[in-house]
């Protein structure tokens, strides 16, 4: 399939957002979320046939005319952006993601940073007059591709990074300085050195060549492959991943900069409001690592009144776009709002159906009754079987005890047979000897009948906190039903 007439690269403003088998679920929603004018950072998306023809490939060479394109619309990125790839004055960093058709969350890989090297980070210090911001970035970035691209297990940077820390005396990553970090880089470009026999690739194009079969082979990588096989993830859902360039936004660029991850409504409960976490001057992966703990989304409404302001809006766009709550990234740079992810959002059984009650009955909202109607009863086929299947595992692990507890009394029962015999054999102490063999037997039946109770307990409990979960459940259903048939 070494084609070179076909198509393999859309820039978000042009891919189809409905397109997901051919874009990827991420980035037919850049796409989407550009053409309706949210910011978006400027990208494009290489197509998923493009990994497909790569992976094919027995050599592992892209298709003919990949990177001619990706060329193409690396030139427009540095137009739209006034930055230049490589460049020592404004240079221009991307981001290289994965995504497939269906959402495989944090199963493949993704690149941030990219396109620095010596000449760039200069550059991108000079202008932010940023130190600390420009050192980060790039032992961010080393390892991250390093990693990724280069296959150099996380252990080698990690012990790196711990003797600075050590040698400085801290525990935590905020207390190291500009130094601190220009260190740890060094050490980084010496890891790679030994671990791959070649220095760290310095120019940009490589490094981007580098990243996207990077992220193509994560496709065929084992956790990808083990996700697909538990979620039963056949190529009629997913074939292959897109890979999608991003320019970058940092929310890292001080205390006017964020970044976070939210819900359009409550993902628990349903409740319609706003919802999720943030964290002020930091990159997008600190929030999930946990490094530091984010704050609740409501607090941006004093410390940052106009992007929450914003927030508000952006949330209802969506909503009304999508017409499903939805979840999504966004980065805060110097007080400017960007959109980096959006996609239908996970919830409990009890929170769609409250979201889809509510969404029926607001009269601004584009979801008819029907609609509405259907998806509870999409929603109650799929957590029914789900109860049942709670139910069935506290039956079989209340079984699972009662076994247990007849294993224990029969183990002290043969005890107590062992030690009568041992005594009856010393004739003088045959009484003595039945009278210990009746305590162990009363203490065998003691425990056992001890050790149902607590099974059945314990299955009672959970029964009955499922039986509840059910009745209000059906409940709610009733009521839902009631409601939007206008009984
Ligand atoms: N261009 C960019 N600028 C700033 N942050 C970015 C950029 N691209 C990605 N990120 C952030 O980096 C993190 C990882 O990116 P990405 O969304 O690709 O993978 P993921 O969230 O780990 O997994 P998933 O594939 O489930 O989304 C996210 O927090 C994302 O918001
Ligand atoms: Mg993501």
């Amino acid at each position: 399939m070494r084609t070179s007439d076909r198509k393999w690269v859309y820039a978000f403003e042009n891919g189809d957002g409905r397109n997901k088998m051919l874009l990827g679920g991420k980035g037919a929603n850049l796409c989407e979320m550009t053409r309706i004018g949210l910011n978006v950072p400027p990208g494009f998306v290489i197509t998923t046939e493009g990994c497909l023809a790569y992976l094919e490939d027995a050599q592992r060479r892209l298709p003919d005319g990949v990177m001619d394109e990706v060329r193409a619309h690396m030139r427009a990125l540095e137009q739209k952006t006034g930055k230049k790839f490589g460049g020592s004055d404004d240079p221009l960093l991307v981001s290289v993601r994965s995504g497939s058709a269906m959402s495989m969350p944090g199963m493949m890989d993704t690149i941030l940073n990219l396109g620095l090297n010596e000449t760039t980070l200069a550059a991108l210090i000079r202008r932010t007059g940023n130190e600390r911001f420009g050192y980060d970035a790039w032992r961010r970035f080393i390892q991250l591709f390093g990693k990724v691209a280069l296959g150099v297990p996380d252990h080698a940077f990690d012990e790196q990074f711990d003797a600075v820390k050590a040698r400085v005396g801290v525990k935590q990553d905020v207390m190291l300085g500009p130094d601190d970090l220009r260190d740890i880089g060094d050490r980084f470009l010496k890891v790679v050195q030994q671990h791959t026999g070649h220095p760290f690739p310095s120019d940009p194009y490589e490094q981007l060549e580098i990243a996207i079969k990077a992220v193509f082979n994560s496709w065929m990588g084992k956790r990808a492959i083990d996700y697909r096989r538990e979620f039963k993830i056949t190529p009629a859902m997913a074939n292959g991943t897109a890979v999608n360039v991003v320019t970058m936004v940092f929310g890292n660029m001080g205390n006017d900069s964020a970044t976070g991850v939210g819900f359009t409504r409550n993902p628990a409960t349903g409740e319609n409001q706003l919802y999720g976490e943030y964290l002020t001057n930091a990159q997008g992966e600190d929030v999930v690592a946990g490094i530091r703990t984010p704050k609740p989304i409501a607090d941006l409404a004093t410390e940052m009144p106009a992007i929450y302001t914003q927030l508000v809006d952006l949330r209802n766009r969506l909503e009304r776009h999508y017409r499903e709550v939805q979840d999504f990234e966004f980065t805060i740079e110097q007080g400017r709002l960007w959109m980096l992810q959006v996609r239908v959002g996970k919830r409990t059984p009890q929170a769609a159906l409250r979201m889809a009650l509510d969404m029926a009955e607001d009269p601004e909202f584009p979801l008819g009754r029907e609609e509405a109607v259907r998806r509870i009863i999409d929603q109650m086929r799929v957590s029914v079987p789900d109860m049942i299947k709670q139910a069935e595992r506290t039956v079989g692990e209340r079984d699972r005890i009662v076994a247990q507890a007849n294993e224990e009394a029969s183990r002290i029962i043969q005890l107590a047979r062992e030690q009568a015999t041992d005594m009856v054999e010393h004739d003088e102490l045959a009484e003595a000897a039945r009278k210990r063999a009746n305590e162990l037997l009363a203490e065998a039946e003691r425990e056992a009948a001890s050790m149902r109770s607590e099974a059945d307990k314990y299955a009672l409990n959970s029964l009955s906190g499922l039986a509840e979960q059910v009745t209000k459940l059906q409940r709610e259903v009733e009521n839902g039903m009631r409601a939007l048939t206008g009984e």
